[in-house]
């Protein structure tokens, strides 16, 4: 993105069946994309996906990615750049996992951890080592509200959430003035595959609301996006409110 109020004409998106990532890709498309790899674990959901931006008339290419082979990362993501350029990497692999199974489980509350914090903590400095060298580009990183206190409910993805914002947070301090962007999108529920089944958070939001922001923050080169907007006052009372109470909200 040679312009800061441009969006990108090549993206790379790690997850690539993320339906967050797909309804972001769909809004790119609809703007200015015309490149798109999709980086996921290999299978027909990977190649629907592909099919499915195809359609809207992008080159796209799939690329066999695994969070939880971070010894993988350097030599899959270089490929997709030596390809040629890209605007935009966007983050969207996660895990939500079964708090209430992985808590009796600890090897399952690690694959949380290993695949939505370490994973990004690997593919997140490589890409951002690529976009560097290209000298532009944005990194956008879903993170969570679930992050930004810790709730009975989801504590093991919540706090993985929150390692993965404090490492986006500081590789965009990192990479401030290099001509490289690094945004953290904190959503709220989202209702996706992730979610299905489970009781609505309030809030609860779609992921085209997600596509939007994230189109948004692009243009304005925000640092961070809270979807629903409103999170971010909510968020910043509840982060405050004593441990006492907040156990006892419904959130
Ligand atoms: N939905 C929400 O309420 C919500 C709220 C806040 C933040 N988020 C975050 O937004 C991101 C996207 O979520 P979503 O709602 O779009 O969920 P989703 O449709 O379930 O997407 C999750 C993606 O992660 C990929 N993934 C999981 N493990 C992986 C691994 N080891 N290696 C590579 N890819 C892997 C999945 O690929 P496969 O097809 O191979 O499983 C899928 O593409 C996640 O990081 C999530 O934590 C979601």
């Amino acid at each position: 993105m040679k312009d800061a109020t441009d969006l990108p004409q090549s993206l790379l998106v790690l997850g690539g069946t993320s339906e967050i990532a797909l309804a972001t890709a769909r809004r790119l498309i609809a703007r200015r994309t015309r490149s798109v790899w999709l980086a996921g674990r290999p299978g027909s959901a990977l190649e629907q996906a592909a099919e499915s931006l195809r359609t809207l008339g992008a080159d796209v290419r799939t690329v066999a990615f695994d969070a939880l082979d971070p010894e993988s990362h350097e030599t899959v993501l270089g490929k997709v750049f030596a390809e040629g350029g890209i605007d935009l990497v966007l983050l969207a692999f996660g895990i939500l996992g079964d708090q209430a199974y992985d808590e009796r489980d600890p090897l399952r509350a690690v694959q949380v951890a290993r695949t939505n914090y370490t994973g990004a903590v690997s593919a997140g400095l490589v890409a951002a080592r690529a976009l560097q060298t290209q000298g532009h580009g944005s990194l956008v990183v879903l993170s969570s509200v679930a992050g930004e206190r810790a709730r009975r409910a989801d504590f093991i993805y919540g706090s993985s959430k929150a390692g993965l914002d404090t490492f986006a947070q500081g590789l965009g301090d990192a990479l401030y003035g290099t001509g490289v962007h690094v945004m953290v999108v904190r959503p709220g529920f989202v209702r996706t595959r992730m979610t299905a089944g489970l009781p609505e958070a309030p809030l609860a939001t779609t992921p085209e609301a997600v596509a939007t922001a994230v189109e948004l923050g692009l243009r304005r080169r925000s640092e961070t996006v809270w979807v629903p907007g409103v999170l971010r006052l909510v968020m910043s009372v509840l982060r405050h409110a004593p441990r006492a109470l907040f156990r006892r909200l419904p959130v």
